[in-house]
């Protein structure tokens, strides 16, 4: 009989962790036992990395120490042969593999690449972390053919961010809408980037390469890639009257809807709610309320008909959209911000490790009978 578990390790719990807890019934996420709704409300993206990374909330004085390295231009500004790097990158590279070469490349000029000592490991943490959206502005800038704006270290990671895109200071609705995109999508258990991260870390791996393992796996549209389809879902609709038709008319088709459903969730994510009121506050201010009214609609289809519920990757893309970022990079975003959880179990794997190496059920023929090749 076989002992093999549902397929896509569903429910399989493969090991222990103090950072992140799912309710999948009730719809609660929680990030070292703090609800994601308080830190929405009263914390920022810079304190939950470092929240994830020690394990509790900072005290001022760790808190001040922590922001002044995360926005220090030494760790985030780009090694100049970097940018030479991107700019040898053709064209037409999407931001997501230039996010994945990129940080492959950084790491070859990281002073502590190899050492997987706790401190080098933060070392390298804050670096990598304050470099990532320096990496995805630079490559929007040079696709553009246009230079790269450095990075100001008076301004939040998620202000700074939008500064290097725009060259303009985001307004302080924008910043703030960036900032809890940031927060939410700071860390998820065991996704399948963080696994793939921590499968990486588990054979005593650098940090760098369990980082660029869960971007790999991140880019793929059943996970952080969903939130380019469902902007491009929503181009396709086009406009709130055909969203109801078009939906009914996908799911006839048996389409899978991106930015629905959960492997873990039962309910709606606790992260779409955050969204969907930004999103839509953002679309306000601009003045344009189409995606999000599209949005609606299509939610609403897919819930009465299929009873599953928008996830976190519903309503980002709105958000981002309306502050002018382009829908190929939404995945980096993502990347910008989860870069702190894979991290944080980067380190927790390193603290305690034993090789991570699965069995799989063999179901291939056993005596096979080798054919020399001029027989067969
Ligand atoms: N649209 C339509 N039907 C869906 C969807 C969807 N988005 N999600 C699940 N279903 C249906 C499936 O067709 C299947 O129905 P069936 O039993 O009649 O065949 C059933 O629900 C179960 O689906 P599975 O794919 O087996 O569920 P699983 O737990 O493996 O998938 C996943 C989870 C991959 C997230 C899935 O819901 C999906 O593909 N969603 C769309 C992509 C997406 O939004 N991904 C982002 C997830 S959040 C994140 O990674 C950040």
């Amino acid at each position: 009989m076989s002992t093999v578990g549902k397929a896509g390790l569903e429910d399989v719990v493969v090991s222990t962790s103090d950072i992140c807890f799912i309710d999948g019934r009730e719809g609660r996420l929680l990030y070292r036992g703090f609800d994601i709704d308080d830190l929405v409300e009263q914390s920022s993206f810079e304190e939950v990395v470092f929240l994830l990374w020690q394990g509790h909330l900072p005290t001022r004085k760790e808190l001040d120490a922590h922001v002044k390295a995360i926005r220090a231009t030494a760790n985030r500004k780009l090694p100049p042969k970097m940018i030479a790097i991107l700019r040898a990158l053709p064209r037409k590279t999407t931001p997501m593999e230039v996010v994945r070469t990129g940080v492959s490349a950084l790491s070859a000029f990281d002073p502590d690449a190899a050492d997987n000592s706790r401190d080098a490991s933060i070392r390298k943490a804050m670096r990598v972390t304050a470099q990532l959206p320096t990496l995805v502005a630079a490559w929007e800038r040079i696709r553009r053919g246009k230079a790269p704006i450095a990075p100001n270290p008076k301004l939040s990671t998620a202000a700074n961010f939008l500064y290097m895109m725009t060259g303009k200071k985001p307004t302080p609705l924008a910043e703030q809408t960036f900032d809890v995109a940031l927060t939410l999508h700071a860390d998820h258990e065991f996704n399948a980037s963080t696994f793939a991260a921590r499968v990486t870390a588990a054979t005593l791996s650098d940090l760098h390469s369990a980082i660029v393992a869960a971007i790999g796996a991140l880019k793929g549209p059943l996970h952080g890639g969903a939130n380019e389809q469902v902007m491009l879902m929503v181009e396709k609709i086009g406009s709130p009257e055909r969203a109801e038709s078009f939906i009914k008319k996908a799911l006839a088709e048996k389409a899978r809807i991106m930015g629905f459903g959960h492997r873990v969730y039962r309910v709606e994510d606790p992260r779409a709610k955050h969204l969907r009121r930004l999103a839509s506050e953002l679309g306000q201010q601009v003045g344009d309320m189409s995606a999000v009214r599209i949005l609606d609609t299509v939610g609403r289809e897919v819930t009465a008909e299929k009873k599953i519920y928008p996830n976190v990757d519903l309503y980002s893309g709105a958000a981002y959209a309306a502050m002018g970022i382009p829908t190929d990079q939404f995945t980096p975003i993502f990347a910008m911000s989860r870069v702190a959880g894979w991290i944080a179990h980067v380190l927790e794997q390193h603290a305690n490790n034993r090789l991570i190496r699965p069995r799989s059920e063999y179901t291939g023929p056993t005596r096979a009978t080798y054919v020399p090749i001029e027989q067969r």
